[in-house]
């Protein structure tokens, strides 16, 4: 692995309040932001705008995979603007043909759609199951309890957590949700509106959840009996991040049968432009002309600018063995935090997850914790803040760590012991 880490620029100004200001009066306050505004990063640090520098352990929700101001990032960026940043999808780009290529190669036979984020990937995939059922008057897609899969209308109805819901009803038609690895609640809930089952390799949102290779082999064949699409959202833990290029190949490596599976198709979003916004979806081979000319579009999907910079992305990838840094040093980070789940039980009570996604789930009780009424994780992620951390929570128990794919283990190291330090001044 190369060493990227450019040296930061100096910090001249600390305009936390100005910036909260300008936020305050015009930004729809629709998140909720922790207080820290950031101003720059390298590799796997970033620097707030009074020049505190933290371990960057989130990578912008598992977006950054290549860390903060990669040089082939800006390589690429810069060489592919300085031909062309943007064509209409009425003409033929070079680089979006490429980038559907390395997707097809690396997963199966099978053609990509561009998109812009991992919702509106996602919606590919609602249109994509709907034209599949519709002259059989199929609509209906089942998706999973405490899944997550976008902030849309279509995509708050997929999404199998309620807090999403609220405000927004009534709820777009056609989703039905199931619990998650529960192959016998799967084949209970068809009905004869049934089109498709979605389901994400490892739930992130939800908490840090693997499918068990039972569950992907046998929903695989439950499609297959009642002719379903088996619909795979890989937005969060696709792109390396387990230590293959989409979960369910590490989830079913060594798993006799596992070899020969493939979802019907699979939604992208997030690593794949390590920051520049790309989303796409893979349907395999038997469905790929499902959607023909008109049938679905978007002006940003697949640009040259996007697709150079995500061929760059599989490229460095690629040479310096990101895959296998994925899993040796998320192995080891898994094992670290399982020593910390033994050693301090009244603070954190599992790990789990694979490769660079990484789930710590917190005591119920945490006495510190008892005086406020904000949840365990966002505490817990507040004081790994001050300690130089950052983290992500996921729901109101757990914290994720997905940090970018080039994690150095000395700064693996950095991680592990301030999580320590935080989780000791809690027991
Ligand atoms: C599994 C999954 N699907 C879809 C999405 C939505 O992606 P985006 O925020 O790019 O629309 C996310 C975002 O966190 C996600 O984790």
């Amino acid at each position: 692995m190369k060493d990227i880490v450019p040296t930061p620029p100096p910090i001249v100004r600390n305009d936390y309040e100005s910036i909260r200001e300008l936020f305050a009066k015009n930004v729809v306050p629709s998140y909720g932001r922790f207080d820290l505004a950031l101003s720059h990063g390298a590799g796997s640090h970033v620097f707030d705008v009074a020049g505190k520098r933290y371990l960057d352990l989130g990578s912008g929700i598992a977006v950054c995979c290549l860390g903060h101001a990669h040089p082939a990032i800006t390589e690429a960026l810069v060489e592919q603007s300085k031909k062309l940043i943007h064509v209409s999808n009425l003409y033929f780009t070079e680089p979006q043909g490429r980038l559907a290529a390395e997707i097809v190669k690396r997963i199966g036979a099978g053609k990509c759609f561009f998109a812009n984020s991992g919702a509106e990937a996602n919606e590919g995939l609602y249109k994509l199951a709907r034209k599949f059922g519709h002259d059989e008057g199929r609509f209906e897609i089942l998706t999973a309890t405490n899944s997550f899969h976008g902030r849309t209308l279509a995509g708050i109805a997929a999404t199998g957590q309620e807090k999403v819901k609220k405000g927004f009803e009534p709820a777009t038609p056609g989703f039905r949700h199931i619990p998650f690895n529960d192959l016998e609640a799967a084949r209970n809930a068809i009905s004869p509106a049934t089109v498709a089952i979605l389901i994400e390799g490892v739930q992130g949102e939800g908490g840090v959840t693997p499918a068990t290779p039972e569950y992907l082999l046998g929903l695989r064949q439950l499609c297959d009996e009642k002719k379903l699409l088996l619909l795979m959202d890989g937005v969060q833990c696709g792109h390396y991040r387990t230590g293959k290029f989409q979960s369910f190949q590490r989830i079913l490596e060594n798993v006799p049968g596992g070899e020969k599976f493939l979802p019907d198709a699979l939604s992208m979003a997030k690593s794949l432009g390590g920051g520049f916004p790309i989303g796409a979806f893979w349907v395999r081979a038997p469905f790929a002309d499902l959607l023909g000319p008109g049938t679905h579009a978007t002006t940003f999907g697949g640009t040259p600018l996007a697709c150079a910079v995500a061929l760059k992305i599989f490229e460095v990838i690629e040479s310096e063995k990101l895959d296998e840094n994925a899993r040796k040093l998320g192995e080891w980070l898994k094992r670290e935090l399982e020593r910390l789940v033994k050693t301090y039980p009244g603070v954190v009570k599992n790990a789990r997850g694979l490769g660079f996604m990484l789930g710590l789930e917190l005591a119920e009780k945490i006495p510190a914790f008892a005086t406020s009424d904000k949840s365990a994780a966002i505490q817990m992620t507040n004081r790994l803040q001050q300690a130089g951390v950052l983290v992500i929570p996921a729901g109101t128990q757990v914290i994720r760590l997905l940090p970018s794919l080039n994690l150095k283990p000395q700064e693996a190291g950095e991680g592990i012991s301030k999580i320590e330090e935080v989780i000791k001044s809690l027991a």
